[in-house]
C-alpha cells in the first residue's frame, strides 16, 4: 500500500494538472519509501531535490493557466504555492545542514498539504479551466 495513493476524488478534470499531481505523489511516495527503508542521506536529498524541482515546474504550469485566462484567485492561488516552495526549501536546507531529519511528521505535512491544496484551491481551479480552449 503506497503512502500517498491516487483515485479519481483527486482529479481536478485537467489531464495536464492531474498527470502531474501523479507524479507528485509519486515522489512523495519515494521519499517516503526512502525514509522508511533507511536509505542514504545522498539518496533522500536526491529525490528531496527531485521533488521541489518539480513541484516549481508544476506550480509554473497552473500559473500560466491562470494567467492566460484571467483567473480571479490567481493571486491566492499562487501565495499558497510561494508558501510551500518557501517551507520545502527550508527543511531542505535544514537537511542538508544535518539540522532536521526527515520524520514522519515532515512526510504528513508533505501529503496533507498536497492532498488539502488539490481538494480546495486547485479544484476550483479545474471548475473554472473546464470550458477554457486549448488546454
Ligand atoms: Fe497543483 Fe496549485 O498546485
Amino acid at each position: 500500500m503506497s503512502y500517498l495513493t491516487w483515485d479519481d476524488s483527486y482529479s481536478i478534470s485537467q489531464k495536464i494538472v492531474d498527470d502531474q499531481h501523479k507524479t507528485l505523489f509519486n515522489l512523495i511516495n519515494r521519499l517516503h519509501d526512502a525514509m522508511i527503508l533507511g536509505k542514504s542521506k545522498q539518496i533522500m536529498g536526491t529525490v528531496l531535490q527531485e521533488l521541489l524541482d518539480y513541484t516549481v515546474s508544476h506550480f509554473s504550469t497552473e500559473e500560466k493557466f491562470m494567467i492566460r485566462y484571467s483567473y480571479q484567485w490567481y493571486v491566492p492561488h499562487k501565495s499558497e504555492h510561494r508558501k510551500f516552495i518557501d517551507q520545502v526549501t527550508s527543511f531542505q536546507k535544514g537537511y542538508n545542514e544535518g539540522k532536521l531529519i526527515l520524520s514522519l511528521d515532515i512526510m504528513g505535512f508533505l501529503k496533507d498539504w498536497l492532498v488539502n491544496h488539490i481538494l480546495k484551491t486547485d479544484k476550483k481551479l479545474g471548475e473554472f479551466l473546464q470550458d477554457k480552449p486549448g488546454i
